[in-house]
């Protein structure tokens, strides 16, 4: 049995927007949607009264029809112009019908709260450079909804992927408001059987073992281990180092990239690596790159042809920002 065996390679399909076996037929898809009564829009077509789980087959054009509906509303609370708060669930096919979707929920609640334009991006860049994770131990910083450490896990291409990050900017227990370890604990939950029932059907294409801890930058040596399945509250565990660590969209002002460089050499192994997507424009950027030098850290931007990698549709885009994406490769200097 090859490498190639092992797992199979993923893309993002432009037409559909959504990820899939590079190898899928469009014509073959059926998408699955899970959007409950008390979460949907009142004019989406897929709401049912229980609340409950429905099965949708789509064909190309029905899935393309339910995108433009998540994107619409989508839009519609980013813009203040709705108060629900969780609308949208991005549609993940699986290959083989009806089984395994991934399903990934936000709810736009703090900046963790929604899947960044840079995680579709870095999720394509991912895809298809499965390489560097192979066989390694993975650690994902401020996962937000963990649209990309899930849809890793389900390549099985890494022995373990981590999904990690804290309550969330100003979040209190006071307010009652669910924080971002809320989210990403429970699309881990919500997608583990999933991730179990393929590794079930298909011996060869393993899943790997996904873990979630709340690791907040400005205290990294304190992590805390979110328990699968939930009925624990998170313990305290150790800071264990990784063979790679990912992040996107990760910088956004100068006392964050400083605490995340803090929390990095907390977590990489000295021949580990992190990789880092982020929008060139945004504060803390530069910062980052003088911060690795200080740290004995050696910060390399990696080619990474956007143009390629792009999803011609985005949510929540900061129309004032230019959305040039830099990759960084960050390593112990030798
Ligand atoms: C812009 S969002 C990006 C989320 C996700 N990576 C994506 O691209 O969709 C930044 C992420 O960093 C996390 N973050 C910010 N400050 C943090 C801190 N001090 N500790 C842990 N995570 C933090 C946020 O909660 C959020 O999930």
């Amino acid at each position: 049995m090859s490498n190639e065996d092992i797992t199979r390679p993923w893309c993002l399909s432009d037409a559909l927007g959504l990820i899939v076996p590079a190898t899928m037929r469009l014509v073959k898809c059926s998408v699955v949607t899970f959007i409950s009564s008390a979460e949907a829009l009142p004019q989406d077509p897929y709401t049912d009264n229980s609340g409950g789980m429905m099965m949708v087959p789509m064909n190309q054009e029905q899935a393309a029809a339910s995108k433009q509906l998540q994107l619409t509303a989508h839009g519609e609370v980013l813009a203040g112009r709705s108060d629900i708060r969780g609308y949208a669930r991005w549609l993940l096919p699986s290959d083989e019908c009806q089984q395994v979707p991934l399903i990934i929920k936000e709810t736009g609640e703090h900046t963790g709260s929604r899947v960044w334009e840079g995680s579709w991006l870095y999720l394509r860049w991912l895809m298809c450079n499965l390489e560097l994770v192979r066989g390694k131990s993975v650690l994902e910083l401020g996962a937000g909804c963990g649209l990309l450490g899930i849809c890793l896990a389900r390549t099985g291409t890494a022995t373990s992927v981590t999904v990690s990050d804290f309550k969330g900017h100003g979040w209190s227990a006071e307010e009652g408001r669910s924080s971002v370890m809320d989210l990403l604990h429970g699309n881990v939950l919500e997608n583990s059987n999933a991730l179990s029932q393929f590794s079930k059907a298909h011996t060869m294409h393993k899943s790997s073992t996904l873990h979630v801890l709340e690791i907040d930058w400005a205290t990294p040596q304190e992590p805390l281990r979110w328990q699968l399945p939930a009925l624990v509250a998170p313990k305290k565990c150790t800071a264990d180092q990784h063979d790679v660590i990912l992040g996107t969209e990760l910088l956004y002002s100068t006392q964050g990239a400083s605490l995340l460089l803090d929390t990095l050499t907390t977590w990489m192994k000295r021949d580990g690596a992190f990789y880092l997507l982020n929008n060139v424009n945004r504060t803390g950027v530069k910062e980052f790159r003088a911060g690795c030098h200080d740290r004995g850290l050696q910060c390399t931007p990696l080619e990474f042809d956007q143009t390629q990698l792009s999803v011609n549709w985005s949510f929540g885009k900061n129309h004032a920002m230019d959305n040039t994406y830099v990759l960084f490769c960050v390593t112990w200097a030798k």
